[in-house]
This record gives C-alpha cells, sequence and structure tokens, in this order.
C-alpha cells in the first residue's frame, strides 16, 4: 500500500490530496480562487500567485491531519506536485512547498505534468482504465486526441491549431456576457437553449487531419451576435456548445477509426461537460471512462494518481526540478 500526498496549483485552484494507491482518495481539499479572478474576467497570474502562496500552508495541513498523517511525513511514501505547463509562480508555489516537504520528510519528491494528471484522473473512477487507450484531453489549456499505449508512453495525434476549448468556452461566455468560468455558465445557459437555432462551424474537416481548431467557431459567434435580430442568448450559447462539442465527436471518431482504438478516456477541465458526457457514452463503439465529476476540474488527488504510477516506475524528481511553464507531455 502506497499512499501519496499530490499538490497542484498551476492556475487557479490550490488542489492538495492524499491518495491510497493512486485510486483511493482519502483526503481532497480544493481551494477554488474562481470568486476572485471573477471581476476581471479570467485569471490574473499575479494574484493567482498570492493566493497560493496565501493558502497554501493552511491546505496542506488541514490535509495531512484529515488523512492523519504523522508530524514527520509517518505514513506518506512519497509527495508529488504539478511541474508544469502552467502559470509560472502559480507552479512554483506548489513545486517549493512539495520539494520542502520532502526534503524535511526524507521522501520521494515526483513532479507531474499537469496534462498526465488529468489523464490519471480516470483512474479515481469505479473502473480504472487498462492500457492501451485512446485519451480525448479537453482542458482551458489543451485540446488533444492522445494515444496511450503504456504507462507514461503519449503520442500526440491531434492538438488545436489556435483556441482550446475551454479558452473558448471561457471566450464565448465573455461574449455573451456569462460569467467566469465561461465552461459552466454556457452550459447552464444552453439547457434553456434551442443547439440547432445556429449552424457554427465544426473546425478542422479535413479528413487527413486529427487536428482541432476553435478561432473560427469563437469568430462565428461573435459575428451572430453582431446581428440586429439574433436569436435569444440561450439559444446562441446551446448552438456554440453543441458546435464546439460536435467538433470533438467528430475528430475522436476519426481518431478511434485510424488507431482502432477499444477504450477511450476523456480527460480535462471540459470533461465536466454534461453533453460531452452523454454524447460520448452513447455515440462511440468504445469502452468510455469518465473521470468522476469532482475530479475534471484541477485538484491534487489526480496529480497524487498519476505521481503513483510514476513512483512504481521510478521516475522521481530531486531538489533541482524547476517549474516548467510549457512543458511538453
Ligand atoms: O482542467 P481545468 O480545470 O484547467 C486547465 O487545466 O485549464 O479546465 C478549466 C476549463 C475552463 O476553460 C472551464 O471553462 C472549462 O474547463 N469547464 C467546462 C465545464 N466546466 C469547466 N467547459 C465546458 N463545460 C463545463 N461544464
Ligand atoms: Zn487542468
Amino acid at each position: 500500500m502506497s499512499r501519496i500526498l499530490g499538490i497542484e496549483s498551476s492556475c487557479d485552484e490550490t488542489g492538495v490530496a492524499v491518495v491510497e494507491d493512486g485510486r483511493r482518495v482519502i483526503v481532497d481539499e480544493v481551494a477554488s480562487q474562481i470568486d476572485i479572478h471573477r471581476v476581471f474576467g479570467g485569471v490574473v497570474p499575479e494574484i493567482a500567485s498570492r493566493q497560493h502562496t496565501q493558502i497554501i500552508s493552511q491546505i496542506v495541513g488541514d490535509t495531512l491531519r484529515q488523512a492523519e498523517i504523522g508530524p514527520r511525513g509517518e505514513g506518506l511514501d512519497a509527495i508529488a506536485a504539478t511541474r508544469g505547463p502552467g502559470l509560472m509562480g502559480s507552479l512554483l508555489v506548489g513545486l517549493s512547498f512539495a520539494k520542502a516537504l520532502a526534503y524535511t520528510w526524507e521522501k520521494p519528491f515526483i513532479p507531474v505534468h499537469h496534462i498526465e494528471g488529468h489523464l490519471f484522473s480516470a483512474f479515481l473512477g469505479d473502473e480504472p482504465p487498462e492500457f492501451p487507450f485512446l485519451a480525448l484531453v479537453v482542458s482551458g489549456g489543451h485540446t488533444q486526441l492522445v494515444q496511450c499505449d503504456r504507462p507514461h508512453h503519449y503520442e500526440i495525434l491531434g492538438a488545436t491549431r489556435d483556441d482550446a476549448i475551454g479558452e473558448s468556452f471561457d471566450k464565448v461566455a465573455r461574449l455573451l456576457g456569462l460569467p467566469y468560468p465561461g465552461g459552466p455558465s454556457i452550459q447552464a445557459a444552453a439547457e434553456e437553449g434551442d443547439p440547432k437555432a445556429i449552424k457554427f462551424p465544426r473546425g478542422m474537416r479535413s479528413r487527413n487531419s486529427l487536428d482541432f481548431s476553435y478561432s473560427g467557431l469563437k469568430t462565428a459567434v461573435l459575428y451572430a451576435l453582431q446581428e440586429e435580430d439574433h436569436p435569444p442568448l440561450a439559444d446562441v450559447a446551446a448552438s456554440f456548445q453543441a458546435a464546439a462539442v460536435d467538433a470533438l465527436l467528430i475528430k475522436t471518431r476519426q481518431a478511434i477509426a485510424q488507431v482502432r482504438a477499444k477504450r477511450l478516456v476523456l480527460a480535462g477541465g471540459v470533461a465536466a461537460n454534461r453533453l460531452l458526457r452523454q454524447r460520448l457514452m452513447e455515440e462511440l463503439d468504445v469502452k468510455v471512462y469518465l473521470p468522476p465529476l469532482k475530479y475534471c476540474i484541477d485538484n491534487g488527488a489526480m496529480i497524487a494518481a498519476a505521481a503513483h504510477s510514476r513512483l512504481l516506475h521510478g521516475h522521481v524528481g530531486d531538489m533541482r526540478t524547476t517549474p516548467e511553464p510549457s512543458l511538453a507531455l
């Protein structure tokens, strides 16, 4: 049995968790800064790092107490933190805190790629995926189709050429006057709207590429809103969401056929989207693994889960490990 402390601080959530054997979440605490950044319409990096700095001692302390970890880290086998990608100042807070604990308590320190963390959130569900699988990664900064043949071996089959899908939800929400973060706001507004009201573009239609494009969709929403007699905002939100999700299904189907995938793992903040979850489950001929809703948005449990597998494979960091804001998968 192994118990790992996972710390996530790449953006605007301070997530701290203790996870057993990469599967069972003992304690999971997330302090969200959404209310602080909302007035600015998006994340302000300097404010984000200050908030992480102010809260991290308290949230790590609370998590360790609830998990009944001893004062010298008794009961913990390793300490993990997100190394990147993300905001430099924010990453630095979580990574430095984790390294300091690991050094003091003489435990292995495990740096984790943020997207690998999201991928491992699927392992926190009732039925963990088996390798190999195809992964659809959809977050605020990433839109990727990734082939995972075995743990920690990733081949990127396709990625966005411009905006990430989460970013497009956030930008379109701003156009619609809906609060940050855009994903949940648009999802809620779309419930009242007609998804067929406007036929928005579905991104890259080329059969030769698994890449995505979301900037055209955002511009199409902007133009639609400039029309004097545009449909109600709920219809625009529903039509946008339908197009954004449809674009994912088109490329995911194409990728499944190309690599003859049998399993699909969904990962990232946009994995919380109800329409996306429903369509993937209903329309694809592969076994679909959805992360529990609670672990879609950034959290420490997914970092601890990924770190468990890294530790098993002997992938540990050391005191020289630095944050990498543009870390590649
Ligand atoms: O993974 P995440 O928490 O942070 C990054 O790694 O980027 O993802 C945040 C993104 C935001 O763009 C947010 O609008 C989007 O996930 N999101 C959603 C939903 N919940 C969060 N997008 C669509 N539908 C949702 N229900
Ligand atoms: Zn994320």
